[in-house]
């Protein structure tokens, strides 16, 4: 080989390797070095400025204020601010002329998508397929890096057992093991193996912790809970985030026990640090930290930056108090250096494993082509089909032919570009939107003729638009109404006194019924309705939850049987709002309900059970589970067990089924809910078509909390339900023994 191509070939290795290391992770003791080298040459107030993320303008420009702190190192992070341009002229600043050149990290809201917008939360849970919620977060990721953003503060893994509060929808709805699956599948798809690689997201696990048992369903409101129902409801979801390698984690707005969850050192260092070994960033929610204040827990400014600084707080959104008092604290002792110090090595710590020391600006030739692709397209709308969930249908109302001759598409949702979108919509444009009305149109044949009316407003009291409706619904084969809430209903600070459908909605579908017309029902919403009339008295309902960019589409896809509905309930639909919070893995009480005997935990005016149970819904097929084995009458408490059951498609079309397996462990030391869920399995079976489903249990399903709060395999009889929802299960049993096992953690239940 002759020297000049010897040296090529050096240059193309050379090449390579940088390329492969800008992709590939920072070694992790390479991290730590930088860090502390970069720690030793700061300045207090460069520190302080670490600390500090501020809000950019909503339309996604930095506020020019904001430069003079940049320039001078005293800002470590913005929200809001976005797109690959104005990131990097921010980024310029940051990098080019303050002193250390400590590059920012944008931060943003990107929650079910970025550009191309998925179903909300709550309904990619009710697909019981983690795997969609991984690829919906992977797609938001690559859009949010092409717009500059590096962060998201997703996924929000708060477990909500109260419809009232609007942020259910924000979440995967009522149940920690299901909650669990999806927190984990959100942080691999937006982070992937790895944050720092191109295309990736740092995820952020919010909110920790608690805050989706608000009292009374009021946002922001007080939580009350034992340590028990916390380590085994609340905590689940974030610890599997935190598993997955989940870079950060949002202090939230709650207080929490007496202490607010922005300054609780049992949440922020007992639990997350010292056992989780949790070594990431904890970002306080937007100003949580001044409102200690009002929380009563701070004294003033000052206090409540020592306050939630030295509980475990190392980011502080937008209040400043962190940078106004830190100073001061530290010089009369109430801080100490060591404190500061550590929040900042944790802050230097993710920029340096994202890269952005190395890397620091975006490629702004990507933004153009990274939106609204073709496949991620393809992507929303196959994962909103699979989130529907179907209701009711009765004598096969649905699906419809595509032929059929008319139809009346009705209802202040039927054409409605926003509310699909939810609350959080990233920079989502409802001008993408593609409504149930254009879904439907494009979908039926083009003779079939297609009506439509609004009849209402979701709020509001006019029904000067019923007499249309009812005309159009009189005029055509089939009336399909879209009820249910607008997107300002939904979210934060948008928590309900009543779960009924809004305005005049339920009179208008009350009208539309009335004209004898075959009339189905599509719920377009954040949360469980409470929608009895409509049960009762119509024969199809459909629920679309807000199903995205191409929510209209696959709605459509369900309506005419291109998609056989297969999704679950991941929240239980109460019968009115009396009865929430209501949730199927409660525990037993002394007197469980029976029909007729007045002394039993129910209601004097209401049946106690659920409208729907959680892990319902149905199919236009129909199956058939059977032949639940277990593989041992008795297992040691270090064992495991093997499930089985057979599932037939006994229909006539192709169609996904939700096999789910629940547990109870009949007496332990603490009790135990009636039912909790520990497996599920969504498989696609032809007609006529039969498989075997497995399921392991072993310690990590079947310990519960003990009362020293470790977890532990009790010995003693356990329930294994296997079915396709929470209430239609067969029931088999086995027990866990002591035997060779005594010497085990498990704790026999004579110690007691
Ligand atoms: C407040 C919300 O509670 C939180 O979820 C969100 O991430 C921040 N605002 C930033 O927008």
């Amino acid at each position: 080989m002759r020297v000049a191509n010897k040296t090529a070939l050096l240059l193309c290795l050379v090449v390579i390797v940088s390329l492969f290391s800008a992709t590939a992770s920072e070694p992790q003791r390479d991290v730590e070095s930088r860090v502390e080298a970069l720690l030793s040459k700061m300045t207090l107030e460069e520190k302080l400025g670490q600390l500090q993320q501020l809000d950019g303008e909503s339309n996604g420009n930095f506020r020019p204020e904001h430069v003079e702190l940049v320039r001078k190192g005293l800002l470590g992070s913005t929200l809001n601010v976005r797109g690959a341009q104005r990131t990097n002229q921010l980024q310029r600043v940051a990098v080019e002329e303050s002193r250390l050149k400590i590059p920012l990290l944008f931060g943003f809201d990107t929650i079910h998508g970025y550009r191309t917008i998925f179903p909300i939360p709550l309904g990619e849970a009710a697909t019981w397929d983690p795997q969609l919620a991984e690829r919906s977060a992977s797609i938001a990721a690559k859009e949010s890096y092409a717009a500059g953003v590096r962060w998201t503060f997703a996924p929000m893994v708060d477990i909500a057992r109260d419809a009232r509060w609007g942020r259910i929808t924000e979440g995967a709805g009522e149940d920690p093991f299901l909650g669990a699956k999806f927190a984990a599948a959100r942080v691999r798809g937006f982070q992937g193996d790895n944050y720092g690689t191109p295309g990736k997201v740092l995820a952020c696990a919010k909110h920790w912790v608690a805050y989706g048992a608000a009292e009374a369903g009021r946002d922001y409101n007080t939580t009350d809970m034992s340590e028990y129902t916390l380590r085994s409801v609340y905590f689940p979801p974030f610890k599997a985030a935190v598993d997955a390698g989940v870079g950060t984690l949002m202090s939230a707005f709650n207080d929490l026990n007496g202490v607010p969850t922005s300054a609780n050192p049992f949440t922020l260092t007992q639990v997350l640090r010292q056992e989780w070994r949790f070594d990431g960033v904890v970002v306080s929610d937007y100003t949580a930290v001044k409102e200690l204040i009002n929380h009563g827990a701070a004294a003033d400014d000052a206090d409540a930056a020592r306050l939630a600084l030295s509980a475990g707080v190392d980011m502080e959104m937008v209040s400043r108090l962190f940078n106004q008092k830190g100073p001061e604290l530290l010089k009369q002792g109430r801080l100490s250096q060591v404190t500061i110090d550590e929040a900042v090595r944790r802050i230097l710590r993710i920029k340096f494993r994202l890269g952005l020391f190395d890397r620091p600006f975006n490629d702004e030739s990507i933004e153009r082509n990274a939106f609204l692709t073709t496949e991620s397209r393809a992507a929303a709308r196959e994962i909103a089909g699979r989130s529907i969930v179907l209701l009711k249908n009765e004598r096969e109302a649905l699906p419809l032919q595509k032929n059929i001759g008319s139809i009346a598409v009705i209802g202040p949702l039927a054409d409605d570009k926003q509310s699909p979108l939810g609350w959080w919509a990233g920079d989502g444009r409802d001008t993408d939107t593609v409504t149930p009305l254009a879904g439907i149109r494009s979908k039926a044949s083009p003779q079939t003729k297609v009506t439509y009316a609004k009849g209402c407003d979701v709020l509001g009291d006019s029904t000067a638009g019923f007499a249309d409706a009812t005309a159009a619904a009189r005029n055509s084969d089939v009336a399909i109404v879209f009820v249910g809430e607008s997107k300002e209903m939904v979210g934060e600070a948008a928590s309900r006194s009543t779960l009924d459908l809004p305005g005049r909605q339920m009179d208008l579908v009350k009208e539309i019924k009335a004209t004898g017309k075959p009339t189905i029902v599509v719920l377009v919403n954040g949360r469980p309705p409470t929608i009895a009339w409509i049960v009762e008295n119509v024969p199809a309902i459909v629920e679309s939850w807000m199903g995205g960019t191409e929510s209209g589409n696959a709605i459509a896809d369900v309506l005419f049987g291109d998609v056989n509905p297969g999704g679950k309930l991941p929240v239980t639909f109460p019968r009115t709002v009396g009865q929430v919070p209501i949730y199927y893995n409660h525990m037993q009480t002394g007197r469980p309900p029976e029909l007729n005997n007045r002394y039993t935990s129910k209601y004097f005016d209401i049946p106690w059970t659920p409208q729907f149970p959680f892990g319902y819904g149905l199919s236009y097929t129909q199956f058939k589970i059977s032949n639940v084995q277990l593989s041992a009458a008795e297992i040691p408490a270090t064992g495991t067990i093997r499930v089985s059951a057979d599932v037939e498609n006994v229909g006539k079309r192709a169609g996904d089924e939700v096999v789910q397996v629940y547990i109870r462990d009949v007496v332990a030391s603490l009790t135990r809910p009636v039912k909790e869920l520990k497996g599920f399995r969504r498989i696609t079976l032809q007609p006529g078509e039969k498989k075997q489903v497995e399921f392991q249990l072993g310690p990590e399903q079947l310990s519960g909390y003990n009362r020293e709060m470790k977890l532990v395999v009790e010995p003693g009889e356990f329930k294994v339900m296997v079915g396709s929802s929470s209430e239609d299960v067969i029931e088999k049993s086995f027990r866990v023994v002591l035997g060779a096992q005594a010497s085990s953690p498990a704790m026999s239940k004579a110690n007691r």
